[in-house]
């Protein structure tokens, strides 16, 4: 038989088990009603039942034994089902044939064997569901204890996450672990956690920290759909550009490394990965002191503004391009009443002025802040020292100069700042002095 005739075949196993299941149970039903009930006239029903419950049994055994073959079943569940199936198929022949010899034997051997086969059906059955369903299939979703079905945990602020356990196993989780599993660990890979995700599949490795072109992983999620490789197989929902960007990036710049954090990545991936992360009670706004009248106000001028943390009551708040609508002076002024909570802010391209930067430096909790390409010069960044916490500045493509920068050097907290696009070079002496500081200082879009 060839593979594909043998695969073919063996995928009838999981729809013919419900016969024997059903016909073996109704026997033992039938046989409980004809004792206690004293209906005799069930007997005769009582062994055919059982006569049917082994055949179709034995044919159940025969296609699960082909569907095993057909690869990917493998493992400690699969020997278990294997051996409790052919022990059902065993009891059930037992059983029919005690049964139509009843007078031979005792009752008590009778029903002994009629116990045992209930047994060896509910293991075989049990084995069998979490083969196909996964171990924690029947205990995900117990409503007391922890909860193992739960792939994501929840977190306190956005700082806390970290790009493989937050964000990159909830999607393997949900596009391959029902391929790449303990039972069912398809190529032999799984992609259950960590470490097994480092031990690759029957070919090696699956990814080789800091060049995503040489893993195998991202070979296989960026080929054409319709290539035998490509991965997920079978049709499933693949990835989405974003998801193999985020996967790329952590092996690229985190170098595979489980605790590379969100923070770490840039903007634009963070940006994406915020409304992915569960973070502890965001919908409850009342609890930072904020009303979300408030908010709704600020989202109405056309600002964007998300929690960061429910604890802290930080926000993130960006006023997009397109409403700043030369507006943007006033718009910030809207600002003030929340201005402690606002911890990353984005004013990019809104065309906000010098004087505009003094208000912006009362902003005492900033972070982060985007104030590239706007007409922002020297005279309005002195400001910006007074920000205390600040740890990342984007000034690309505005007219700061060399001279400007001194005042930045006080800010402490600064991690990194960014200056493409300004007629700052690299070699400057400032720029030397502040990367030696361990301010990262980037050059580049
Ligand atoms: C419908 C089942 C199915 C799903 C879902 C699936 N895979 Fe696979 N995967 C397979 C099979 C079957 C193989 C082995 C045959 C082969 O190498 O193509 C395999 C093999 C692989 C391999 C090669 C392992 C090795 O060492 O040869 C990688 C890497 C892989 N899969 C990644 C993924 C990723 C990542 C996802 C989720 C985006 C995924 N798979 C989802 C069925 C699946």
């Amino acid at each position: 038989m060839t593979q594909d005739l043998i695969t073919f075949i063996g995928r009838f196993h999981p729809v013919w088990v419900h016969l024997p299941i059903g016909f073996l149970i109704i026997a033992v039903l039938f046989k409980g009603n004809a004792v206690l009930g004293k209906k005799s006239a069930l007997d005769e029903a009582v062994s055919f039942a059982l006569l049917l419950g082994a055949i179709s049994a034995f044919i159940a055994a025969v296609l699960g034994f082909l569907l095993s073959q057909s690869g990917g079943y493998e493992g400690k569940l699969l020997d278990i089902h294997l051996a409790a199936g052919w022990i059902t198929v065993l009891l059930g022949g037992i059983a029919w044939w005690v049964n139509k010899n009843e007078q031979r034997f005792s009752k008590t051997l009778n029903y002994s064997v009629l116990g045992l086969l209930i047994l060896a059906l509910t293991i075989t059955g049990h084995f069998g569901g979490s083969l196909t369903h996964g171990e924690d299939y029947l205990t995900a979703y117990v409503p007391f204890g922890k909860n193992q079905g739960e792939s994501q945990r929840i977190l306190s602020s956005v700082e806390e996450a970290e790009l493989y356990a937050d964000l990159i196993q909830p999607i393997f989780k949900s596009k391959c672990e029902s391929c790449h599993r303990s039972g069912k660990a398809k190529g032999e890979l799984m992609l259950i956690s960590f470490e097994s995700l480092l031990k690759g599949g029957e070919n090696g490795p699956v990814i080789i920290p800091a060049n995503p072109e040489k893993s195998e992983l991202i070979r296989r999620v960026t080929l054409l759909p319709d290539h035998e490789d490509f991965m997920p197989a079978e049709g499933k929902k693949p990835l989405t550009e974003e998801e193999i960007q985020l996967i790329t990036w952590w092996i690229e710049k985190g170098k595979a490394d489980p605790k590379f954090t969100l923070m770490a990545a840039d903007e634009a991936l963070i940006a994406w990965a915020i409304p992915r992360l569960k973070i502890q009670g965001t919908e409850l706004i009342q609890a930072i002191g904020i009303d979300s009248i408030q908010i709704q106000q600020l989202e109405k001028k056309g600002f964007r503004v998300r929690i960061l943390s429910p604890q802290s009551g930080a926000l993130d708040v960006v006023l997009p391009e397109e409403m700043a609508k030369s507006q943007a002076s006033e718009l910030l002024k809207a600002l003030l009443p929340i201005k402690e909570n606002v911890y990353w802010l984005s004013m990019a391209g809104t065309g906000i002025k010098d004087s505009d930067l003094t208000l912006i430096s009362q902003f005492s909790n900033l972070r982060r802040l985007r104030i590239e390409n706007n007409p922002i010069s020297d005279d309005g960044i002195a400001a910006l020292k007074n920000l205390t916490q600040l740890e990342v500045l984007n000034l690309n493509g505005t007219r700061i100069s060399p001279t400007g920068l001194g005042p930045l050097a006080e800010i402490k907290s600064l991690r990194s700042l960014y200056l493409w696009n300004t007629a700052v070079n690299p070699q400057d002496e400032w720029v030397l002095k502040m990367n030696s500081d361990k301010v990262k200082v980037v050059f580049g879009s």
